[in-house]
């Protein structure tokens, strides 16, 4: 049915504003590697996963739409990519049941995400300490070769690998694939507004589709240290937007002038991040596109992960 590139695949919860961090440190990386042609996408709304921290139908609605919406706005293109939703497709919580059962404990027990979560003694659901192998079966279900990520995410992709291992070695075969991480080197932790990771849980965010003003107030607030001649929250933003050979001489002529830095930033992010703020307003207007791309994008991701389904049920002995 599909072309024999090999495939990437990458998901986002739709479980707040996307903001630079995630743009940055995974959402263009999906652009970029799309445009080169090599590869067959498959690009996901990770509604399943967002299921842990979010239960509100009508923000998971909503917030589903906005992802949809926002993976167009940044320029990927339906024709070439298969978006979908997570919860359409049934194969991702089955092939995750079947890992469930070669799985241990005390290997889940070693996931950052749980152990943190286990610091900060907060309650964990069953899905949260579960989460690995729900990412290794959307991952592992489409053969992907790539998973362009942010670092954050890099643990989780040595979960599918170590699972994908696991399963062939037990089962004795090789119908699982390993897939690969894609992390940007330079990018792969983008700093948020205090110096710490940008992330929505830390509310430090820039939002990708801020307006100019909403812009401003966010790099005015940017936490800086006195101590040195150049502002590195700021810079450490800038330098995503605007090339470094570029800055070195505006850092060097505004040096200690941090407001000057700021107004500069505000500038250089809003010519960058317009166009796609632009288009993103444009597909607000017509609703329906959203829903024809799911639908579609349903039946791709259905037939295709049926396929590696029935290999696994086979070899399973279930069917
Ligand atoms: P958040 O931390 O805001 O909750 P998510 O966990 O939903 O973001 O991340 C979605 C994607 O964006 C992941 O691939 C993640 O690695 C990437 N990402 C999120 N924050 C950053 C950041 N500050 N720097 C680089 N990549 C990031
Ligand atoms: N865990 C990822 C995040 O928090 C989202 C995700 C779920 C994902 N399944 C995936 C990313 C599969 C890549 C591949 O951002």
């Amino acid at each position: 049915m599909f072309n024999s590139k090999p495939v990437l695949v990458s998901g986002i919860k739709p479980t707040g504003d996307l903001h630079i961090g995630n743009y940055f440190g995974a959402m263009r990386q999906f652009v970029e590697l799309t445009r080169t042609g090599k590869y067959q996408p498959f690009i996901f709304i990770a509604d399943y996963h967002a299921l842990n921290t979010m239960q509100d139908a009508e923000e998971m609605r909503r917030r589903t739409r906005e992802l949809v919406m926002a993976y167009l706005a940044i320029g990927l293109d339906p024709k070439e990519v298969v978006f979908f939703k997570q919860s359409d497709v049934p194969a991702h919580t089955e092939l995750c049941w079947i890992f469930d059962t070669i799985t241990t404990m005390p290997y889940l027990m070693r996931a950052h995400a749980y152990k943190d979560a286990e610091v900060k003694n907060k309650e964990i659901t069953i899905g949260t300490f579960n989460y690995p192998m729900l990412m290794a079966a959307d991952i592992l279900l489409y053969d992907a070769a790539i998973v362009p990520v942010g670092q954050d995410q890099k643990q989780h992709i040595e979960y599918a690998r170590d699972t994908a291992e696991k399963f062939n070695r037990i089962y004795k075969t090789d119908i699982l694939k390993l897939p690969e991480p894609y992390i940007m080197p330079g990018v792969a932790v983008v700093p948020g507004i205090d110096g710490q990771k940008m992330s929505k849980s830390y509310g430090n965010v820039i939002p990708l589709f801020a307006s100019h003003d909403e812009l401003a107030k966010c790099v005015m607030n940017i936490v800086t240290d006195s101590s040195g001649d150049r502002p590195e929250n700021v810079y450490q933003i800038h330098r995503l937007v605007r090339s470094e050979a570029e800055l070195a001489p505006l850092y060097e002529e505004h040096r200690g002038k941090y407001k000057i830095l700021k107004e500069l930033l505000i500038e250089d992010l809003d010519r960058y991040l317009a166009p796609m703020r632009a288009q993103y307003e444009e597909l607000q207007k017509d609703p329906g596109i959203v829903d024809d791309i799911l639908a579609k994008g349903k039946n791709t991701a259905r037939a295709i992960s049926e396929i590696k389904m029935e290999q696994v049920r086979t070899t399973i002995g279930v069917a």
